[in-house]
């Protein structure tokens, strides 16, 4: 008999979902229609879209290993919307009719496991998709100019270094950079536990 695939489990998502989830819903409004970019294993949507029953939420991913995963998380909850396989550095992204526009698109821990390119990708994609009052959502470490880096993290860059030179922490002032020229603004600097930080975007 066919075995229902396991869902995977990263310790972290489970460390970091309710604080994360806290911050969306004092920052967005009670009701809208969100992209996650690189769901991973899906329990980070299964959580928000549980937390935020006024939203609609389509996961996306990028690697085709985790899409079960991400479907088993999320399969009791109403309001997800399939998940769909997403690379951002697509000039077109795949997005169901229902998800064409988006009030918010969420993106944890990618930019610093990525290539530095998939940070403009994903600014340009925000450009394209997102309403005019939209926001962009980002969740992750980052080099804060003129603040030391916590030890923690100094580690991790060097580990994310040597297991891809692509990959690396990435500087908050670049980020922003970015952000302006697709045309957004980074509104709000949140810290969060960890040495992370949420940074919140907005049309400029
Ligand atoms: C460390 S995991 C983070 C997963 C999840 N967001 C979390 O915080 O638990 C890094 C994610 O980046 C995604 N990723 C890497 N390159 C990507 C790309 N070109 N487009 C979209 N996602 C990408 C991976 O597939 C993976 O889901």
């Amino acid at each position: 008999m066919p075995q229902a695939p396991r869902p995977l489990n990263a310790p972290a998502a489970e460390r970091n979902r309710q604080p994360i989830l806290e911050v969306l819903q004092r920052v967005l409004p009670t009701r809208g229609v969100a992209l996650e970019i690189a769901s991973g294993t899906g329990q980070h949507a299964a959580h928000f879209a549980a937390g935020l029953p006024g939203w609609t939420w389509q996961p996306s991913e990028y690697e085709a290993a985790n899409l079960a995963s991400i479907a088993a998380w999320t399969a009791e909850l109403a309001n997800v919307l399939p998940v769909i396989q997403l690379d951002v550095l697509a000039a077109i992204w795949p997005l169901p009719a229902a998800a064409q526009t988006l009030d918010a698109i969420f993106c944890a821990n990618m930019l610093h496991i990525s290539p530095w390119a998939c940070c403009a990708a994903l600014m340009q994609g925000a450009a394209r998709h997102l309403a005019p009052q939209g926001h962009l959502l980002t969740y992750g470490p980052y080099r804060v100019p003129g603040l030391a880096t916590a030890p923690s993290n100094e580690t991790f860059d060097v580990d994310l270094r040597a297991r891809n030179p692509a990959w690396g922490l990435r500087d908050l002032g670049d980020v922003a950079a970015e952000a302006q020229r697709a045309g957004l603004q980074l509104i709000e600097q949140i810290s969060m536990p960890a040495n992370n930080l949420l940074l919140v975007f907005a049309r400029s």
